[in-house]
């Protein structure tokens, strides 16, 4: 067990993105001259061997899993420090090297169907043979804990096989890359984490549009992995059940779940880390009664409060995974991950939202100073 010491802050600037949040502007494939360009890849020219390199970060969803299905806005972070990289070369034959797999792609098992997903999808459009290439795949993003590993993954193939294809890709292209991996991965996806395992910001989702949410204050939280696992399709899978039995009940939790939602919007955009953690609080209170909390997740929830957590939830499909806590301050990180890591824990990681106030950024003669409010 061990407690990573803070990783840093996870929000950065919001200079690449467009109003939209994303690059719409490129329509086609567009050969790259300017590997900087390339949204997080770079060309790497070998001694004689070209190598396609791709990453992207893992996320956290801060408000609105299961009710995003349905329609209503979700919040998610970015997990800068948790990272999923892809290197890939061109071989005679399909090998792959991972941590939950390594041997010949033809022989790969059902679990790394996504990932073959990624890169198949990807080489067809990007001229690439699939069964002639090389992989290898580093991640730091635990698997299956609802942290985004398996669509920061499928990103971090896409990427790199554009690399390998001399080919920028936009946001948007990599997008519906990834969201065929993400089917595979999960069944029905709201196309949330193909998005936010590329964002920089933190961003409000809805319906398939991503926009980025205004950060005023310094919002410190605290991520903790139960240790167990848990399926999205099964939970996603029991939450639609539950609603063809009783409709009106589950779209009255999905309306409330939205509505949490948007407070939380509203809150991160004052400053008020207090009432973030009491629509997360309410918001656990109403996952478990859609079926996807654990007792393994409600006693982490429970030690994190009791620790001084403004508010904690699970975080992800649920049934497993890892619990979202909003703290006071980095000293009370430490302490709440120590009573979420005494009740099971197996690891926790602490990171903070970053003020991203563009408005105030962008005309500094407006500019209005926190103690002038
Ligand atoms: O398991 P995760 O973190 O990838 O959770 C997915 C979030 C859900 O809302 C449960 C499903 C979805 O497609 O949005």
């Amino acid at each position: 067990m061990r407690h990573s010491a803070p990783h840093g802050d996870i929000s950065g600037s919001s200079a690449q993105w467009s109003d939209s949040g994303f690059d719409q502007s490129l329509t086609g494939w567009d050969r790259f001259a300017d590997p900087l360009l390339g949204g997080g890849v770079g060309k790497v020219a070998g001694s004689g061997v070209e190598t396609g390199l791709g990453s992207a970060h893992g996320k956290a969803i801060l408000l609105g899993e299961h009710s995003v299905v349905y329609g209503a806005p979700a919040i998610v972070l970015p997990l800068l420090d948790l990272q999923a990289t892809a290197s890939i070369r061109r071989a005679r034959r399909g090998f792959i090297t991972s941590d939950l797999y390594t041997g010949p792609l033809a022989t790969a098992p059902i679990h790394m169907d996504p990932v073959l997903t990624a890169l198949r999808v990807s080489a067809e459009q990007l001229d690439v043979r699939p069964d002639r290439v090389e992989l290898i795949l580093r991640s730091t993003i635990p698997f299956e804990r609802g942290l985004g590993s398996s669509a920061a993954t499928s990103a971090a193939v896409v990427r790199a096989v554009a690399n390998l294809a001399g080919v920028r890709l936009t946001e948007a292209q990599t997008h519906s890359l990834v969201q065929e991996a993400e089917h595979v991965a999960h069944g029905t996806s709201s196309g949330l984490d193909a998005h936010a395992v590329q964002s920089m910001t933190p961003l409000r989702f809805q319906q398939g549009k991503p926009t980025t949410v205004k950060v005023v204050e310094k919002c410190t939280f605290v991520i903790a992995d139960t240790g167990t696992s848990g399926s999205t399709a099964a939970a996603v899978d029991g939450v639609s059940m539950l609603r063809d039995i009783q409709p009106r009940v589950v779209d009255r939790v999905v309306e409330d779940l939205a509505n949490l939602t948007d407070d939380v919007v509203y809150s991160l955009g004052i400053g008020d880390p207090i009432r973030v953690g009491q629509s997360m609080h309410e918001a656990h209170s109403l996952l478990a009664y859609l079926g996807v909390s654990s007792p393994a997740l409600d006693a982490v929830v429970a030690a994190a409060l009791e620790a001084g957590a403004y508010g904690a939830k699970l975080t992800g499909s649920g049934l497993g995974g890892c619990v979202l806590a909003v703290v006071p301050d980095q000293e009370q990180a430490g302490d709440v991950a120590a009573a979420m890591t005494a009740v099971g824990a197996t690891r926790t990681w602490t990171t903070s939202l970053i003020p991203n106030d563009f408005d105030l950024m962008t005309a500094p003669t407006a500019r209005v100073r926190k103690e002038d409010r």
